[in-house]
């Protein structure tokens, strides 16, 4: 059976853009509970400045305060080296660097175009020396910019070129407020495993227009195996204009299981912590599985039809 990784990141993108904080011990307990699910990955919070991203300011609390399963890898996003210092200091398995593929979103999320936060990027390597953590970078619109539109797929690929360049080892190609289409994502992602085969992609992607799972599958048919998705399909870019939650991670898992996938993950146990969100954040959440039932729910009969039996 083919693997595939699945990616949490509730936490992060999730609870970086919800009207409310979410307390310290609530998110750690709902971290501790995703450990147990058969997840690949969790990103568990960023390390960005406290007044861009208010409702991740307990970062060092929080990844301090979790029970790490082995086999589990947490990891956090990081915009600079400030951020990288203080992910370093909580000791995590990776950093997730995060620049945009665009100038303006760039600019409006990170203060920073793509080239200066490859200088960043530099700086921050160069702290992680020695220190075993894996480097990610996650390239923001690389399907499409809220504020410029269509990003070129040449200037895509020479940012991807120039993030390995620079010793990243991985790279996800981020739909950062859901523009991308399945062909386009044929397309990128299947030239991206061309170009770097060895390379380690993740697809992360956004529903925001609906195309979400659709999208998932036209990565996997260009032969990426690593998804980022977001517990209850909470999630989004608060420095996006129209940014809405990420594709939903029980309804990933379970497609992908009704397709003969192994995701390593207990969709039950996942559906568990799913059915938690609304209390913790105060509202319903757009996934679509915790409301209707996994696709093998049955209903009785018509009362009728047993009558006239
Ligand atoms: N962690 C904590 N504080 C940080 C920080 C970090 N990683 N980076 C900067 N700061 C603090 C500085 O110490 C400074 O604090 P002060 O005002 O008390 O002196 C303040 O933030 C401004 O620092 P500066 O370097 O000028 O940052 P900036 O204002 O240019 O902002 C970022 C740049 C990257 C720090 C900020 O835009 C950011 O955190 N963005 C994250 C956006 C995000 O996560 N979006 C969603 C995910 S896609
Ligand atoms: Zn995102």
């Amino acid at each position: 059976m083919t693997r595939i990784y699945i990616q949490e990141v509730a936490t992060r993108d999730g609870f970086q853009i919800e009207p409310a904080f979410v307390p310290t011990e609530d998110k750690i307990a709902l971290i501790d509970c995703l450990s147990e699910t058969g997840l690949a990955k969790i990103e568990v919070t960023s390390f960005t400045s406290p007044k861009a991203i208010p409702n991740l300011r307990d970062a060092e609390e929080v990844m301090r305060g979790i029970r790490r399963v082995p086999g589990v890898e947490y990891t956090v996003l990081v915009p600079n080296v400030k951020g990288c210092e203080r992910a370093l200091s909580c000791d995590v398995d990776e950093i997730n660097l995060v620049m945009s593929a665009s100038d303006t979103h760039g600019l409006a999320n990170l203060r920073m175009t793509p080239e200066q936060s490859l200088e960043q990027f530099k700086a921050i390597i160069e702290v992680t020396r020695g220190s075993g953590v894996f480097v990610n970078a996650s390239l923001s619109t690389t399907f499409g910019c809220p504020f410029e539109g269509e990003v070129p797929e040449a200037r895509v690929y020479e940012l991807v070129q120039k993030l390995l360049d620079i010793g990243v080892q991985g790279v996800t190609l981020c739909d950062t407020t859901g523009m991308a289409d399945p062909a386009q994502v044929g397309r990128i992602c299947g030239e991206a495993r061309r170009r770097w085969p060895q390379t380690v992609f993740t697809a992360h992607f956004h529903n925001t227009r609906g195309m979400g799972l659709a999208n998932a599958v036209a990565a996997l048919n260009a032969g990426i195996d690593r998804f980022d998705a977001s517990l209850g399909g909470l999630g989004g870019c608060p420095y996006a204009p129209g940014a809405s939650g990420n594709i939903c991670t029980e309804d990933l898992v379970h497609m992908f299981q009704r397709m003969g996938l192994d995701t390593g993950v207990d969709l039950d146990r996942l559906l568990e912590a799913a059915a938690s969100l609304p209390g913790l954040i105060g509202h319903e959440v757009p996934g679509a599985i915790l409301k209707a039932g996994k696709s093998d729910r049955r209903y009785p009969r018509p009362k009728w039809m047993d009558a006239t039996a």
